[in-house]
């Protein structure tokens, strides 16, 4: 199968390229990328207005299989992938059971390669159950094929045990992926501490529950020279830590979500159970702080942290929802609104961060349109208008904070591995 991508602008941070270019793709590669390709293909889709870009790539989903399905399952969740132009994600080891074990990081694999519409990386836990007594055993998974070790949902509180974690795993070179909060400052409330928690009268924790965490876990970084990439990073102080760490050459790296980079706590005022996440939403200061992070490198990558639950777990009051809420189908859309078409940030830091450079730093073959890479791309029309409208989506967790919001830019198709597997928003058969 021959695909000729033509007259698109192809912006591609891993070549320094923003150009109007031709595209071929044939066995699932890129073939050929040059101002005007004349080739006969099988299809030629005509991309004039559209940008092309590597397909995005989401280190932080969670599939909720196995065991979860009510919230979400390797299909659904692939779909919704595949419906907001993310061709590569990361799922989280937090299911029933947890992904402790290389049997199940091979069942994941293995079934998503069958059933999934887009690539599938799992993340294996680093502590049995996430219990963080007991290392899982990490390099079973990594000879598997674990993209990364994390207990996302929990901090590994013991020191110990976490430091242990780093050392082993730098004998085969992975990534321990952290969930930096203090779980017992964590567990006095349930949303960002300040003044809408006191106005609209719900516990609230403090900033620092994060930055105390983060702390310890650059410590751990410099000590044992092993690299350990932050989830979700959400506080001021702690972009700050990552900042002075990164100074002083400390292998440590971050991710932010698109939550925090384009919600405050005011969401929250409304009792909006779609709004209770971890990390918190926080309040403005935090989320200026997580765009100049972006913007100056302390941030490498935008994450969804796609954490669907069944609407009836969300239909609660707000303090006994469980965290997090949708991501995959809004998360270009709300970012291309909120940070490019207000001018903050380029097209071109953009698919950096969304696509080229966490491919680099969990070292995927992907985040690249170089001759010979795996076809995976996205293909956006930044100035297509849409509304949020989560009768659409694919997800079964359907509950977001962005629900009837205006955006402007979405994918409108996404390959991969050369074959499309969504058409104007419409997922493909595969
Ligand atoms: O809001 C969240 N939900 N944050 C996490 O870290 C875990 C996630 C989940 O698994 O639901
Ligand atoms: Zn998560």
């Amino acid at each position: 199968m021959r695909t000729l991508i033509k007259n698109g602008r192809v912006v591609d941070p891993s070549q320094n390229l923003d150009a109007k270019m031709d595209l071929l793709i044939e066995g699932g590669v890129v073939k050929m990328l040059a101002a005007a390709i004349d080739e006969a293909a099988d299809e030629v889709f005509d991309a004039d207005g559209l940008v092309i870009a590597p397909g995005l790539i989401d280190v932080h989903t969670h599939l909720r299989e196995p065991g979860l399905e009510a919230k979400e399952d390797i299909i659904t969740g692939t779909m919704a992938a595949a419906a907001g132009g993310v061709t590569t994600i990361a799922c989280m080891p937090n299911t029933k059971p947890v992904v402790d074990s290389s049997i199940l990081v091979s069942g994941i694999k293995d079934r998503s390669s069958s059933e999934g519409y887009v690539n599938v990386e799992v993340v294996g836990a680093i502590t049995k159950g996430l219990g963080g007594k007991e290392l899982a055993e990490m390099g079973d998974m990594a000879q598997k094929g674990a993209m990364a070790f994390s207990d996302d949902g929990s901090f590994v509180s013991s020191s110990r045990i976490f430091t242990l974690a780093a050392q082993y795993i730098s004998s085969f070179d992975k990534i321990l992926i952290s969930h930096s909060i203090d779980p017992e400052l964590d567990s006095d409330g349930f949303m960002h501490e300040g003044a809408v928690s006191a106005r609209i009268g719900v516990p609230g924790v403090p900033a620092i529950a994060e930055d105390i965490a983060v702390a310890r876990d650059i410590l751990v970084a410099e000590y044992t020279k092993t690299h350990i990439h932050i989830a979700h990073v959400a506080s001021k102080g702690a972009f700050e830590l990552i900042r002075q760490a990164k100074k002083r050459g400390v292998p440590v790296t971050c991710e932010v979500t698109v939550h925090h980079l384009t919600l405050t706590d005011e969401a929250c005022a409304g009792y909006d159970t779609a709004t209770r996440v971890s990390p918190p939403l926080r309040s403005i200061e935090h989320v200026e702080a997580a765009r100049i992070a972006l913007k100056d490198g302390t941030v490498d990558a935008i994450v969804t942290d796609h954490a669907p639950h069944a609407p009836e777990e969300k239909d609660v009051e707000f303090r006994y929802a469980p965290c997090g809420f949708c991501g995959l189908e809004t998360s270009l859309g709300i970012i291309l609104t909120e940070l490019y078409h207000t001018k903050l940030f380029t097209i071109n830091e953009i698919i950096g961060k969304m696509s080229t450079e966490p491919a680099n730093i969990f070292s995927l073959k992907a985040g690249s349109l170089k001759v010979g890479m795996p076809a995976d791309i996205t293909i956006m029309d930044l100035n297509k208008e849409w509304v949020v409208d989560s009768v659409k989506f694919y997800t079964r967790g359907k509950l977001t904070p962005f629900e009837g919001r205006a955006c402007k830019g979405k994918a409108v198709a996404t390959m991969v591995a050369g074959k499309f597997v969504m058409r104007d928003g419409v997922v493909c058969a595969r």
